[in-house]
């Protein structure tokens, strides 16, 4: 049977691969208002691609959020239901004169296929389409296609979709494609994922701008106030500084120093923050980065005491800790950090909750046979990942006895969110052929 199907998968992949291409050609950015209507022609096209393989779709959203694609198919009677996720909508493609080929004119180069959405995720969308494909009118399990529309922007309204669509949605099995695999040639099943939580705080210090050589020296300006207050979050080591977050158990992986220094973007001299093994740091424990700051620009500067300064604070939880604490605790921790009298003002942007999945069971079997076979006998590994999927803790709150597989495209240098976004071609057909040997599997089970 396997060899068969591997036969299909190769027949099947360069129109999956021009499938693929066609989607990043659609700027499908959520986060930009401007583009909504490439977010809708995107729906449309995902939409179109699986009523082309003989799907029963809809484009659905709820409370004004986001289009999202549904879409079933079944299988054989009494056969289980497997519901494959990905999302269609993408990062902002940013400066365009970082990436070395235009965001959204997919390019081949070397081992990948470079734009915005190339891997991240509409592959993940590719690969489902690749795994449905094979099988044509056979398929072994009764499918249910989610295509979501707003996941890199927070999938504010999934829960509604569940809750709207809870009979259409149900299934026995859940395979997410919006992870990665370990590395190039190794597999992974990913089992744990942090939690987020993103702040804006506003720092002041003054009701309005005065000179700063008449006031200076007694009364202190805003930016300084707000960079006490960012230099206490971490301690000299590096680590998170606030009391009371959890950190979970260190997985039992070894990262190597040099896979760290290739992937990780680090500029040379760049010495490691916080402490413990690297994969604690970056799937266990928490993190927290500065990513904006509204502070004036250094060209046209003058010379003022800065009344008001503000940040956003991007925090991640580890597993086993909730949004809830995470948020009650880095109050406390800034409410007590804040210097000289100045008001320090807090916005929650979103949360999201980290996830510990029990990876075990037939539904996880199945997985590591397929993966198993499709990189040729090299097992997967259970890894955790240090970004964030916050849905996944909604789904299995919807669906508490579904199996949850959280599979995907990337490896660790695919540069998701980033410049120069870059599917591995290689990989991706392993993860069409990993797909369709696990749908296999489970229809027979
Ligand atoms: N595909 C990522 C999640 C991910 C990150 C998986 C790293 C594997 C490794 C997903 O699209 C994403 O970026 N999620 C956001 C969530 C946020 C917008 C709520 C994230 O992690 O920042
Ligand atoms: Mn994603």
């Amino acid at each position: 049977m396997s060899e068969d199907l591997r036969a299909r998968v190769q027949s099947v992949l360069p129109g999956i691969r021009s499938d693929l291409e066609d989607l990043v050609r659609i700027e499908s950015v959520s986060a930009d208002p401007e583009r909504a209507g490439e977010v809708q022609r995107s729906a449309e096209a995902v939409k179109a691609l699986f009523d082309a393989e003989g799907f029963t779709s809809s484009i659905v959203s709820a409370d004004g959020g986001a289009p999202a694609v549904i879409a079933h198919k079944a299988g054989p009677e009494g056969a289980p239901t497997v519901l494959l996720y990905a999302h269609h909508d993408v990062q902002p493609e940013n400066d365009h004169a970082d990436w070395d080929s235009p965001p959204f004119e997919p390019t081949e180069r070397g081992d990948r296929l470079y734009a915005r959405g190339a891997a991240d995720d509409k592959a993940g969308i590719a690969a489902h389409l690749g795994a449905v494909r094979v099988f044509g009118d056979d398929l072994p399990v009764n499918v249910v296609m989610f295509i979501e529309g707003e996941e890199e922007v927070g999938s504010e309204t999934l829960p509604a979709l569940l809750a709207e669509h809870r009979e259409s949605l149900r299934a026995d099995v859940i395979v997410i494609a919006d992870s990665g695999n370990w590395d190039i040639g190794v597999p992974a099943l990913t089992t744990s994922l942090r939690g987020l939580v993103r702040m804006d705080i506003e720092v002041r210090t003054l009701t309005h701008a005065v000179h700063s050589g008449m006031w200076g020296g007694l009364v202190p300006d805003s930016l300084m106030a707000l960079s006490r207050v960012i230099a206490s979050l971490h301690d000299d080591e590096g680590n998170v500084a606030i009391e009371g977050l959890h950190s979970g158990p260190a997985a039992d992986v070894e990262y190597p120093e040099d896979r760290l220094r290739a992937e990780s973007g680090a500029a040379p001299g760049i010495e490691w923050i916080g402490s413990g093994s690297a994969v604690e740091r970056l799937w266990t424990k928490p993190a927290l980065s500065i990513t904006g700051l509204d502070a004036p620009k250094v060209a046209g500067a003058s010379n003022t005491l800065v009344p008001a300064a503000r940040a956003r604070i991007s925090m991640r939880i580890a597993p086993g800790d909730t949004a809830e604490n995470a948020v009650a605790r880095l109050v406390e921790h800034l409410e007590a950090h804040t210097p000289w009298g100045a008001t320090l003002t807090h916005t929650v942007v979103d949360t999201g909750e980290a996830t510990q999945i029990d990876a075990t069971g037939p539904a996880y079997d199945a997985a590591r046979s397929a993966f198993t076979e499709a990189w040729d006998g090299t097992e997967p590994i259970d890894m955790g990942v240090g970004g964030s999927i916050p849905f996944i803790a909604e789904f299995l709150e919807a669906f508490p006895q579904a199996s949850v597989l959280v599979t995907g495209v990337e490896d660790p240098d695919t540069r998701a969110h980033g410049a120069n976004e870059g599917l591995h071609l290689a990989e991706f057909e392993r993860v069409v052929l990993a797909e369709t040997l696990l749908l296999a599997t489970l229809g027979a089970q």
